[in-house]
């Protein structure tokens, strides 16, 4: 009979992630393989993040600071907020789960959207939560359809912006009257994963809301897109310090390792190789808007890294195709988008080699 796991469990589908390039070459027998499917960066890690863990290595007898000192007062200096209203952790993904351990009990409402990321369904439900889902609104977040599923019972409402999986963002006022509306129950977590690559002017300037002092918000932000740091796992939240008091009542003593650490302050100087990137990705989402466009299929315009493009066909189906061609993409049954992919924009060869094996693969799969 085994051991008896927590109720509810049974109900949880585990996080199915992008496949490891590695796990495909070795099914398929294949030696080129392009993975863009998880909206890691295609230039690779910050170089200056790399000479700061290179420097950090001889260190690694000792446990890390668990403060984070060094790294929160260098975050502190680039976004313009004070340290303590800054918590680093074990990747974003950390922050999610430490803010429905400390503020779920079993019953709790959580609102989230239709098609958004859904790892905060699974934490949601690790902790016995009930999930509340709004319909999205255009392909994006409806705040009005999220503030009105509000109730007594409700504790956190996840506002991811721009939205993973469709890319689409959420503006300045809608945001502002969305937070005047929520009452002081409710933990908003404006999650701007994303942030980097948002170009519109109106998008909200979250971090006025915790520097005025709202008790009730958390912005969480992370080094796996922009910097290229997925592989280390480091991100963070800014919020008021009596909500970060109350995640740190949760958190394991060391949850951000010592060279998560150092990476991160390298990171944070390397504005070229921050540059690189959102040119890069600017460009090849150009790309990816006239190929898509050409070939007569709907597509999401995107503020991320990545694009939703409907393929009017089993998107599942067409993923594993593209697996033979060497090319892992993401499909969107798992939020709610059958008939979508999820294609990160890798460098410009990456992205024509995609769209080349793209159009292979639809001639041979019937429209559905
Ligand atoms: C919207 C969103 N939030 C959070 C995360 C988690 O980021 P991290 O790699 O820092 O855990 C992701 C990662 O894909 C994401 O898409």
């Amino acid at each position: 009979m085994g051991v008896r796991y927590q109720r509810g469990l049974e109900c949880i589908a585990p996080y199915i992630p992008g496949k490891p390039i590695e796990e495909v070459k070795r099914e398929y027998g294949l030696e080129d393989v392009i993975k863009l499917a998880s909206n890691e960066n295609p230039l690779g890690p910050s170089p200056k993040a790399l000479v700061a863990l290179q420097q950090a290595l001889p260190n690694l007898n000792y446990y890390p600071d668990g403060q984070c000192f060094s790294l929160r007062q260098a975050l502190s200096l680039h976004l313009q907020v004070p340290p303590e209203q800054i918590a680093v952790s074990n990747g974003a993904d950390g922050l999610i789960l430490e803010l429905c351990m400390a503020y779920l009990d079993e019953g709790s409402e959580v609102v989230v959207s239709r098609s958004s990321f859904p790892i905060y369904d699974l934490f949601t439900h690790a902790m016995r939560g009930t999930l509340i889902k709004t319909p999205t609104h255009e392909y994006g977040l409806d705040l009005t359809a999220m503030a009105d599923s509000i109730t007594e019972r409700t504790r956190l409402v996840f506002v991811c912006n721009p939205n993973n999986p469709t890319g689409t963002v959420v503006g300045a006022g809608e945001v502002d009257d969305f937070i005047q509306h929520v009452p002081e129950h409710v933990l908003i977590v404006l999650d701007e994963a994303y942030y980097h690559f948002v170009d519109t002017r109106d998008y909200p300037d979250s971090l006025r809301y915790i520097r005025e002092g709202r008790p009730n918000v958390i912005v969480l932000r992370t080094f796996s897109k922009a910097y290229g740091l997925a592989g280390i796992r480091l991100g963070y939240g800014i919020a008021v310090p009596l909500l970060l008091d109350t995640i740190h009542k949760v958190r394991e003593p060391f949850a951000v390792n010592l060279l998560a650490q150092a990476a991160g302050i390298g990171a944070l100087n390397d504005e070229e190789f921050l540059r690189q990137t959102l040119d890069i990705n600017a460009a090849g989402r150009r790309f990816f808007y006239q190929e898509f466009q050409r070939m007569g299929l709907f597509f999401v315009p995107s503020h991320t890294n990545f694009v939703l493009v409907n393929v009017s066909r089993n998107a599942t189906e067409v993923c594993k195709n593209l697996l033979k061609h060497g090319l892992i993409v993401r499909p969107g049954l798992a939020y709610d988008l059958p008939q979508f992919l999820r294609i990160t924009v890798g460098t410009a060869t990456q992205n024509s080699r995609l769209v080349c094996a793209l159009e292979d693969v639809l001639a041979k799969i019937q429209l559905s």
